[in-house]
């Protein structure tokens, strides 16, 4: 067994917890073939990789949307199936933005950002899509911490990349999550917008003692704000590092050298 792949490592610590976790979308192929990797809580976690080489897939194993075919799963404890009672008291705690960001673009920006509260309403509120006021006053603070002030009553598709993201951020977080999934968010955008938005989500993080795992492209930014970065190439794990002081470290194995790290990735940038 290897050095991550027992469970006797247990600890309150983990809030996401893969072990030998494989998928597929049909019977011929593996997108994803055991997964191994745990998660501390309050912590960035990035995952990183060609594409196709199974990004999103993971992060759909993570919020329920997949099951596994092979493998053992734990959110916060709970295997994340949607069969599973459990799970569904807690789905709404996982904040999830898909590479596509998910807005509706006919309506407002206010109104995108309180869909994140619908699982607080009652039926009757829910039915009537009918707000109560403090729900209201608490979509107006995301607006302005996501820096989206003055564009509340703007409709969805009338909003820059930039802007479109914040909207997913803010409504992921008026979820009041403790898991934040996302899924390229700041991969199309320049270096200053893909900064500013990280910094965003870093300060959620401090504010609400939220794990976030987000999917990037850029291995620099990655490295830049997570504690730990999965390196996935074609449905495998074969990495994950971080940064320790100013060397890049590796937690898989804790074998390899700083070189070789930067080796294994511009090998697998170039093909
Ligand atoms: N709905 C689907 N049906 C069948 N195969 C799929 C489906 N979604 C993804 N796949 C396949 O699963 C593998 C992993 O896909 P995934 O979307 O997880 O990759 P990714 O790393 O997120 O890629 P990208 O960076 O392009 O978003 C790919 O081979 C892809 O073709
Ligand atoms: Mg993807």
């Amino acid at each position: 067994m290897t050095k991550n792949s027992s469970f006797s490592l247990i600890s309150t610590n983990k809030i996401i917890q893969m072990n030998d976790v494989s998928t597929s979308y049909d019977s011929k192929n593996f997108a994803l073939e055991k997964i191994t990797l745990s998660i501390d809580r309050g912590t960035n976690y990035a995952i990183v990789g060609q594409s196709g080489s199974g990004k999103s897939t993971l992060l759909k194993l993570m919020n329920g949307m997949m099951i596994p075919n092979g493998g053992i799963i734990k959110i916060d404890y709970v295997s994340p199936d949607m069969n599973n009672k459990k799970f569904k008291k807690m789905m709404h705690t996982i904040g999830y933005i898909p590479q596509s960001l998910g807005l509706i673009k006919n309506i407002t920006v206010l109104d995108n950002i309180l869909i994140g509260a619908l699982p607080r309403l009652n039926k009757i509120q829910s039915f009537f899509k009918k707000f109560p006021e403090h729900e209201i006053i608490e979509a107006k603070r995301i607006i302005s911490l996501v820096g989206l002030t003055g564009k509340e009553n703007r409709k969805a598709y009338m909003l820059s990349g930039g802007e479109k993201r914040r909207v997913a951020i803010a409504r992921a977080l008026m979820q009041k999550p403790t898991i934040l999934l996302a899924d390229e968010i700041v991969s199309e955008l320049d270096q200053v917008t893909a900064k500013e938005i990280m910094n965003l989500i870093a300060d959620a993080q401090k504010r609400m003692n939220l794990t976030a795992i987000m999917v990037h492209h850029d291995m620099q930014l990655a490295l830049e704000y997570a504690n730990r970065v999965a390196v996935i190439k074609e449905g495998h794990k074969i990495l994950e590092i971080g940064v320790e002081g100013d060397t890049i470290v590796d937690f898989q194995t804790g074998d390899m050298t700083a070189e070789e790290i930067m080796e294994i990735h511009a090998d697998d940038t170039k093909k």
